[in-house]
């Protein structure tokens, strides 16, 4: 089977049958492989927590939780998502640089350990707590490792966090709340990273910038959670994340600060739902147009915006059909030209052959906009 497909043909062919198309396709039994082989990866020491904006679908939270999973949550939606799953407190996190008073006010009912942007994040949080509350502090680094990430965004202004330099003057003023303590830190600065070594040098910075702030501040950390930016292939010559020596790597950290004692979060989110998923479209029609050939299908950034938004193509076969020798620039069904999907080689098209799009598990329906131009929402189905 071809990794970057979670499904065969004769699955693809099928379940466009059943259930039309364009519709988005996931194998249940992907996405549990991928979470146990990053679980056995892991160190004991380190939780992982799925970030729930990469797939938020219910059957995918549900089969997370039942292997173990915590989840990050980043609005209130996301939030009673995972609260119909009925987990016990200390498996929930809630981050965004914008979070609501209402959204504070779930979180704090809900149990769920909040990841503080800034200081309204924390004062807005004494305001409404009875009790001690323990959060994490998330913080914009000085370093940038994963250069170049416009995910990631650099070492420059940036909405997330509290800038590192600024970190003293916040825990000073910290120190004066009633009820909320900076128990943990919080640095994502990875994005869609497959090298080992680049992920492990992060993520060393990260440690060694908590080891400042303990040292200086004398801050007692529970938690260090190191963000997501697991990467997968999106392409054959991609290698995968090497996930043995990742862990190897992980536990080589923690050796190596014997200071910290508390507990290492990941909270991945492509790397445990992009597998596992196949966007399933028709071609409508095939047009020549000044010596460019364009396949339009059925489905285009409505359904699959990343393209756009990163230069990043997904990859793409032609259901059914060998070959690959006809460059075409696959274009969707809106008005307007930036509805590309990549620009790609396959087999000679005709209307009504079926693309399907694999890797698509992960900020694909979930980052859509599946309102533009009012096509019919795309159908999510589950293959158990
Ligand atoms: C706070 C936080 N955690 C985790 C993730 C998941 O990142 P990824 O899907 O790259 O693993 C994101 C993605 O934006 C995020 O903002």
């Amino acid at each position: 089977m071809n990794p970057l497909f979670a499904l065969d043909d004769a699955q693809c062919l099928a379940l466009a049958e059943t259930h039309g198309t364009p519709c988005f396709t996931y194998s249940a039994a992907v996405a549990a492989e991928q979470f146990k082989a990053l679980r056995t990866a892991l160190p004991s020491r380190v939780r992982l927590a799925y970030a729930v904006k990469a797939n938020p679908h219910p059957s995918l939270l549900r089969r997370f939780a039942g292997l173990g999973a915590s989840f990050d949550c980043a609005s209130i939606g996301e939030l009673a998502r995972v609260e119909a799953l009925g987990l016990p407190p200390g498996r929930t996190f809630f981050a965004g640089p914008g979070k609501r008073e209402a959204e504070l006010a779930k979180a704090l009912a809900m149990g769920v350990r909040v990841q503080a942007e800034g200081w309204e994040d924390l004062a807005r949080l004494d305001a409404l707590a009875t009790g001690e509350v323990a959060v994490n502090l998330r913080v914009h680094p000085a370093f940038d490792l994963d250069e170049g990430n416009r995910i990631i965004g650099g070492t420059g202004p940036s909405a997330f966090g509290v800038d590192e330099e600024d970190v003293a003057a916040l825990l000073a003023r910290a120190s004066a709340l009633r009820h909320v303590r900076i128990r943990g830190l919080h640095v994502f600065a990875a994005s869609n990273q497959r090298d080992a070594a680049k992920l492990l040098a992060i993520h060393g910075a990260v440690l060694d910038l908590a080891q400042r702030l303990h040292g200086a501040h004398g801050l007692p950390l529970e938690q260090i959670d190191l963000g997501g930016g697991l990467g997968i292939p999106y392409a054959p010559e991609e290698a995968p994340l090497d996930l043995a020596r990742f862990g190897q790597g992980l536990s080589d950290l923690l050796a190596a600060h014997p200071w910290f004692v508390g507990e290492l979060i990941l909270e991945p989110g492509r790397f445990l739902a992009g597998p596992c998923g196949v966007y399933l479209a028709r071609v409508v029609r095939i047009k020549e147009s000044r010596g460019v050939r364009f396949a339009i299908l059925e489905g285009g950034i409505n359904h699959l915006i990343r393209p756009l938004l990163t230069d990043q193509a997904f990859p793409v076969k032609a259901v059914g059909k060998g070959g690959s020798d006809v460059a075409y620039t696959l274009a969707g069904p809106l008005c307007t030209s930036l509805d590309r999907l990549g620009d790609v080689h396959l087999p000679e098209l005709a209307p009504g052959d079926l693309l399907a799009f694999g890797s698509t598990g992960a900020y694909g329906f979930s980052e859509g906009m599946t309102h533009f131009l009012s096509h019919p929402v795309p159908p999510e189905v589950w293959v158990d």
